[in-house]
């Protein structure tokens, strides 16, 4: 379809290099995947990514202010791409819950916009080279353009994100994304300015089935909203025989500001006047010296990019406290860290319950202010959730937790929750938004932190 007026002269032009009628007609293939993810200052760069065809080696992406509603200022960015074939022939599913094994290769496509404007919404688009631009060879096959995306940079003083966490997207079984899908338009319903989504992981059941990522990127969420997120074990993993970080690294185009191995997997950006630094338990997990490492450059970007941030929020996917009972799991790992640095939000996922501690310091409750809020997402696919239980340990700590209470299986209950985080410079308000057994919306455990407390 033909969008404006630059399109339908990029059309002409192709009409007249013989592309269209009495050429040899071009192949058409697809752009898929599409995703805005943060750059390190998101009041300016926006990352964007995107898979095509292998053939297709000309798309370019085209943006403009959502408000130039005719594109008359549109930018065209030339796409930078290298093939992928690290997804192909892995053991998998098709939606039909048949074993398959992955037909994936692909151009892994990557941009970083820059120069943009603060605090403004933005269109882009995928589309073919116009005629003449380098890479527009005779015979290459051009992709179809994508469909419309948004995303908004930050530089509001005041910003809100939709915090979501183990959607576990499994083609076989859609109602997963579907539960993660109306969760999420609630949690937009209720804060209509919500300016990206966050998440801690899982997102999919196997990272390494590349269905699975194309699947999730095609959801509303990605389309409308710049996405940051964290690797999980899920997103780790093959169906078989281990896993690898570099399956979320090429479906995502994060910045590659993480350190020696990491790039692109742990990564930091400024949104707002928040510093996020997001780490990988699955190399964390190898033991004291892979977290040191983490710890280390964490402190690192903490002290060079001290005076352009207020705030610092950490993520990783494994739960800092255990949601049926209250005992410290990853946040012995990390508390001390958090106390040094005045870690404002410790955020996690994994657990599949919602939790939210005090304001914690010295492993004590501490002032509004003084302290790290540990939380946990809960998860958001109705099927996989564990039931919140009988807090036997630090129960001083833990200010609430929340999961359904309607079980999916003998083991499992039927959450699908996510959380709403708002940031002003003053003041945290976080509430979780959750569907109940009957499907309708319900707020809970709304709570503001003061940070002026002195
Ligand atoms: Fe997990």
């Amino acid at each position: 379809m033909l969008r404006n007026q630059k399109q339908i002269s990029l059309a002409f032009a192709a009409m007249l290099a013989g592309d269209f009628w009495g050429g040899a007609p071009r192949a058409q293939a697809e752009v898929y995947s599409l995703i805005a993810n943060p750059a390190e200052d998101c009041s300016t760069q926006i990352n964007l990514g995107w898979h095509a065809d292998l053939g297709d080696t000309n798309a370019v992406v085209v943006y403009a202010t959502k408000s130039d509603t005719a594109w008359a200022h549109a930018i065209t960015v030339p796409g930078k791409f290298q093939r992928c074939d690290i997804f192909d022939g892995i053991n998998s599913k098709t939606p039909a819950g048949a074993d398959w094994n992955e037909a994936a290769k692909f151009l892994d496509y990557g941009v970083t916009l820059r120069g943009l404007h603060p605090d403004t919404q933005y269109m882009y688009q995928v589309e073919p080279a116009p005629a003449g631009q380098a890479g527009e060879t005779n015979g290459a096959a051009a992709p179809n353009e994508s469909a419309v995306h948004y995303f908004k940079t930050a530089g509001a003083t005041e910003f809100s994100f939709v915090w979501i966490s183990d959607i576990h997207a499994y083609t076989p079984l859609p109602n997963r994304v579907k539960n993660a899908n109306a969760v999420l338009a609630a949690a937009i319903q209720l804060d209509p300015r919500v300016d990206f989504v966050f998440a801690t992981g899982d997102v999919v059941a196997w990272g390494g089935s590349y269905s699975f990522w194309k699947y999730l990127f095609a959801q509303p969420f990605a389309k409308n909203y710049l996405f940051a997120d964290v690797i999980g074990n899920h997103d780790w993993m093959r169906r078989t025989n281990g896993g690898s970080s570099d399956y979320f690294r090429i479906a995502h185009h994060n910045p590659t500001n993480g350190y020696a191995g990491q790039e692109g997997v742990c990564y930091w950006f400024i949104y707002g006047d928040v510093l996020f630094l997001t780490f990988n338990n699955e190399l964390m997990r190898t033991g004291p010296a892979a977290e040191a490492a983490a710890k280390t450059w964490a402190a690192g970007v903490i002290e060079k990019q001290k005076g352009k941030y207020q705030k610092i929020f950490i993520a990783e996917h494994y739960h800092w406290f255990d949601g049926q009972n209250g005992r410290a799991n990853w946040y012995s790992h990390w508390k001390d860290f958090c106390d040094k640095y005045n870690v404002t939000l410790a955020l996690s996922g994994h657990d599949h319950i919602y939790l939210r501690t005090h304001p914690l310091r010295n492993d004590q409750v501490a002032a509004d202010g003084h302290g790290t809020i540990y939380l946990t997402a809960p998860s958001s696919d109705g099927e996989r959730g564990l039931e919140a239980g009988k807090l036997t340990t630090n129960s001083n700590k833990l200010a609430f937790t929340y999961s359904s209470h309607e079980h999916s299986n003998k083991s499992e209950v039927k959450t699908i929750g996510c959380v709403l985080v708002h940031v002003s410079p003053h003041a945290i308000t976080t509430k979780l938004v959750y569907l109940d057994e009957n499907r309708s919306v319900q707020v809970a455990d709304e709570h503001v932190t003061n940070l002026d407390e002195k």
